[in-house]
């Protein structure tokens, strides 16, 4: 097996190298000045025959890194790989699962048979916005929870946890953490207005979270609305302290000062995205996702 890492891992190419005891081939990358990107596998001739691991997060600029993992895929099937594992810890698009107004694109589709149709036979992803949507992939599909590494986590630094899901999609991964702590959960009903992104909370759980330290899980932390809504819930039922854990955390815009403003004492995250906050707890997905392959 040969590991072939590109232009945007977060170091998850060398993790997973490690963990398998693979080669880790790294690609060799420029952008032509109107911007076009250019990949190059040196020594291509290893890969003949072998299972080819191809990394690839598609942060941003997605666009960018969707294309340079398309490139990599391609180019990795055209030199002999017998079988391709495309590793995308972060997958571009995922919130754009279904239509939610007459006439949009349905983007989750266009990149996952994008990623197919170059020559994917297996695809493994970290926390997708919703498992359902992989089934546009047509091939072997894996996702990696980082649940079971948050509670790890968690557990060290917690006391009288309970646990939030911002909105009713997010309630699995709550669950996911309360069972792993051992503790009551429950979820807000959420509703976005699909024109402005605005967010209100329709129905709020009556729990009583006095002296509870709580957390929030969700899948992602973009702009921070649903964080400080969930954080700003939480406190008004007695939350003694707040602490939000999403697989990837971008902190787009404003979203830390509104994170900070909710009062959230600590955000955890992983390296499917780069480290958005210096204080954050970064959490590595490599050896997840090797368990995985
Ligand atoms: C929505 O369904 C997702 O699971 C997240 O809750 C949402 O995308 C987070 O976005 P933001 O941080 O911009 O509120």
């Amino acid at each position: 097996m040969i590991i072939v890492g590109g232009t945007s891992t977060n170091g998850i190419d060398e993790g997973l190298a490690k963990a398998l005891s693979a080669e880790l081939i790294k690609v060799e990358h420029k952008v032509f000045p109107d911007g076009e990107s250019y990949i190059r596998i040196p020594q291509p001739q290893k890969l003949q025959g072998e299972e080819v691991v191809v990394v690839q997060s598609t942060y941003y600029p997605q666009d960018k890194n969707l294309m340079e993992l398309l490139f990599m895929i391609e180019a990795v099937k055209d030199f002999g790989a017998s079988k391709v594992i495309a590793v995308v810890p972060y997958l571009a698009y995922a919130r754009q699962d279904k239509r939610f107004r007459e006439g949009e694109a349905l983007s989750i589709k266009t990149v996952l048979r994008s990623i197919r149709n170059v020559g994917a036979d297996v695809l493994i992803t970290v926390e997708p916005h919703k498992a359902e949507e992989l089934n546009h992939f047509v091939g072997e599909v894996k996702i990696v929870y980082p649940e079971p590494l948050f509670a790890e986590e968690l557990a060290k630094i917690v006391d009288k946890p309970f646990v939030l899901s911002p909105d009713v999609g997010a309630l699995f991964r709550a669950k996911m953490v309360a069972e792993k702590l051992n503790c009551d959960y429950a979820y807000i009903e959420k509703e976005r207005d699909r024109i402005t992104g605005e967010i209100t909370a329709k129905n709020i759980p009556r729990e009583n979270l006095q002296d509870k330290d709580v957390i929030i899980v969700d899948d992602i932390i973009s702009t921070g609305g649903t964080t400080a809504q969930a954080a700003k819930i939480a406190y008004s039922l007695g939350a003694r302290r707040v602490i939000a854990a999403a697989a990837h955390v971008l902190m787009i815009g404003e979203a830390k000062k509104k994170i900070q403003e909710s009062n959230v004492k600590l955000v955890i995250g992983t390296n499917t995205v780069p480290k958005a906050m210096e204080d954050m707890i970064y959490l590595d997905v490599s050896k997840i996702i090797a368990e995985k392959i």
